[in-house]
């Protein structure tokens, strides 16, 4: 029997993205289909979502105060499976980004705007919406958090299952204690147990608490937050819910990511077709102004943030040059940053080439001509960029935390010995232990055939949505048979 699910996001691709919380969000319903599962996915209808929509859209449901705002639910189409948008202009048609202004700054009125996406995806979920009917609901991140929250504490929701997932335990969505009467619970969802977090509401922390289940992107992650150093407060509360936190690996979208039929880049190439690389490395030379020559170009797409390692990362950046590296990097994020990465280029022209900004076709480019990817996280739910330079022959140099350690296989001499070996992982970030990882990429990259070994196995490694999508697919049914 095919089970629905409403899975719940603030962002998904290709509509609307910051981070890898919209890759997965939009590859999930292709994901889960083939094992018995029709998503329908929620997302809040800002500006570029209700461009997306078709013309003609119509409401498929009213809600004439949606905690006080006047909204619409519009269905639409998300890479040919259904799509809901909750169009409450008030909270969600502004200028600037979508969770903060063009500063940064964020918008003040969060609170509302996502505690009324989870209300408006309680009730479809619960069944407000004649037509529409879901088995279970799969929220994401703190935007989605309450969702099961006024699930649980709504007759009517209350016996429909939901999943909480952990994209990222540092973004917890924790607001002041005088937003409780704003948010239309009774009174007995402010408890230790309820939506309370240290005096305040805590969205994610609510999520966890009421979700029938609770997964995060990978088994490492998984174990990660039981501890104070990666549970950011709430290992206490995941430790409690025992076997109901499930690590579950991202996969990659192959509609996509797949450089033999990518339209980014210059020029595809497959395993049989590797030479061709060489053809997008020259163009990844000429667009960041990097000298050209055989030795390897790392490169580095991220958020410029501490979670990322880039303040280590700088610290490396001479060392990286002095042992014969170039590097071309995009990001954005701290403006500080941003200007010590000026610097750096302009202390090393023609090694150092770096982009401000978001670039998602530059973003495949890199992975289709770069020769390894940094990724020094000091933690990782699962990351996905360590994903697409597998799948593009881009080599994995990762920091073992999280999915990092869970998806790229360290090049030790066992491991090249037998094959198995897809890029190159360090313990701690640091500056001596990234120094290191680098100087290990170096060598490997001068032992021709060692290294097309590595960038082989990585290309044949399954980063695939398949056993993920059934592990989803499993658990939710789990969850509605249990129900
Ligand atoms: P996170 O979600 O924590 O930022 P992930 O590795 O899971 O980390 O996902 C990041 C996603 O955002 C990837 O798809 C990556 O390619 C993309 N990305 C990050 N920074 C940029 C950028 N400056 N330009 C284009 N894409 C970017
Ligand atoms: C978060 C995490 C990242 C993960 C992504 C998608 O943004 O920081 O590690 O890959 O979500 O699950």
């Amino acid at each position: 029997m095919t089970i629905r699910v409403l899975s719940v996001a603030s962002e998904a691709v290709p509509l609307v993205k910051t981070g890898g919380l919209a890759d997965v969000a939009g590859a999930l319903p292709a994901a889960v289909a083939p094992h018995g599962v029709a998503m329908t996915t929620l997302v809040p209808g800002y500006p570029a979502v209700l461009a997306a929509l078709p013309k003609k859209a119509k409401a498929v449901h009213v809600w004439p105060s949606l905690l006080g705002e006047p909204a619409r639910l519009m269905a639409g189409d998300l890479g040919g499976h259904p799509l809901l948008v909750l169009d409450a202009p008030g909270l969600f048609v502004r200028d600037g980004g979508i969770y903060g202004d063009a500063a940064g700054k964020d918008w003040a009125d969060n609170w509302l705007r996502f505690a009324a996406l989870g209300r408006a995806a309680a009730d479809v979920a619960s069944g407000a919406v004649k037509k529409l009917g879901f088995d279970a609901l799969h929220a994401h991140d703190w935007q989605a958090g309450m969702a099961p929250a006024y699930l649980r504490y709504s007759p009517a929701g209350a016996t429909v299952p939901s999943v909480m997932t952990i994209h990222n335990m540092a973004f917890q969505g924790h607001f002041g204690v005088d937003r409780f009467p704003g948010l239309g619970l009774p009174p007995e969802a402010w408890s230790i147990d309820g939506v309370e977090y240290h005096g305040g509401v805590g969205f994610l922390k609510a999520g966890l608490a009421s979700a029938s289940a609770i997964t995060t992107v990978s088994p490492t992650y998984a174990r990660e937050i039981r501890t104070a150093e990666f549970g950011m407060g709430l290992e206490g509360l995941i430790r409690s819910r025992g076997g109901d936190v499930l690590g579950i690996v991202n996969g990659i979208d192959p509609a996509q990511w797949n450089p033999e039929h990518d339209p980014a880049l210059p020029a595809r190439f497959g395993l049989r077709t590797l030479a061709k690389r060489a053809v997008n490395k020259r163009v990844l030379e000429a667009e960041f102004g990097l000298e050209p020559g055989d030795g390897p170009i790392f490169i580095v797409i991220s958020r410029l943030t501490w979670q990322k390692g880039m303040d280590v990362l700088f610290e490396a950046i001479d060392h990286l040059v002095g042992v014969g590296g170039r590097l071309a990097l995009l990001g954005s994020g701290d403006m500080a940053m941003e200007a010590k990465l000026h610097a750096a280029a302009a202390r090393h022209p023609g090694r150092i080439g770096v982009r401000i900004g978001y670039d998602e076709a530059l973003s495949h480019r890199m992975q289709g001509g770069g020769d390894a990817i940094l990724v020094p996280s000091r933690f990782e739910p699962c990351g996905l960029t360590q994903l697409y330079g597998l799948a593009y022959g881009c080599v994995p140099v990762v920091s073992r935390t999280g999915g990092l350690a869970d998806t790229v296989v360290d090049a030790n001499i066992a491991a090249i010995a037998v094959g198995a070996a897809t890029g190159v992982q360090f313990n701690v970030v640091t500056y001596a232990a990234l120094a290191e990882a680098i100087d290990r990429t170096m060598g490997l990259y001068r032992q021709p055939e060692v290294w097309r070994a590595i960038v082989r196995a990585g290309m044949k490694s399954d980063f695939s949505w398949g056993r993920s999508g059934k592990a989803y697919a499993d658990l939710y049914r789990r969850l509605t048979e249990s129900a």
